[in-house]
């Protein structure tokens, strides 16, 4: 049986993370996946570490996302594929890619996996994390300086030039693709116990098919 994919969108600090974490703990560890469409963020080895801090990371062009595309064929099609490593310090991919064996569910987690016509119809279940922008935007300036190496002035900076205006243009309306909208992300217990039990069988019928 082919891998059942599902795309979990939501903006930025939205709780995509958590949400896919979760639905991953509730499952069988051989049986699912996780991979995140910020690691296909396209490797500008062309331009300088000033120049790169610069470009628009909330703009679909900025991920090579027809990569991503190959890797979810691939992985359908049972076979393991080279998902990239990057690093948000240096903006730059890294060297050795992560190889990830194809398993019954596969979880796609990124800002933008619903905008992009090619990649949403791989996905068999489409939801959406739908969390205020306070919370989020509060989550995020944490992040960036904890674990992204920013200071306060560039994650403000970079937030209007273009993660909020990219937000009302792509992710935003992205929404209206999705399956399932989930708001409260990972606290919203109901919603995540309808997926896993959704993708229990699923994993459980794959059993039941290599036997
Ligand atoms: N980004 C960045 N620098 C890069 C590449 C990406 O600052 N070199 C930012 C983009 O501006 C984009 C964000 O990374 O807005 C996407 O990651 P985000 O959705 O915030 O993180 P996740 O952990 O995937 O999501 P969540 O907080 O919902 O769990």
């Amino acid at each position: 049986m082919s891998s059942m994919i599902i795309g979990i969108a939501g903006g930025s600090g939205s709780g995509k993370t958590t949400v896919a974490r979760k639905i991953a703990d509730s499952l069988p560890p051989e049986g699912v996946t996780i991979i995140e469409h910020d690691a296909y963020y396209r490797d500008r080895a062309d331009l300088t570490y000033e120049e790169r801090c610069h470009i628009n990371f909330d703009h679909p062009e900025s991920l090579e996302t027809e990569l991503l595309v190959e890797h979810i064929v691939a992985l359908k099609a049972g076979r393991r594929v080279a998902v990239p490593a990057y690093d948000f310090k240096t903006h730059r991919r890294l060297p050795e890619p992560r190889w990830v064996e194809s398993t019954p569910v596969v979880i796609v987690e990124g800002i933008m996996v619903l905008v992009d016509q090619r990649l949403r119809s791989e996905l068999d279940i489409k939801l959406f994390v739908d969390t205020d922008p306070d919370i989020r935007i509060f989550r995020r300036i944490r992040r960036d300086i904890e674990q992204r190496g920013r200071t306060f002035e560039a994650v403000r900076e970079q937030y209007y030039r273009h993660v909020r205006p990219m937000h009302l243009q792509f992710v935003e309306p992205s929404k209206r693709r999705a399956d399932l909208i989930i708001p409260e992300g990972g606290d919203n217990r109901v919603a995540l116990d309808l997926v896993v039990s959704k993708l229990r069988s699923v994993i459980e019928q794959s059993r039941r098919d290599a036997r």
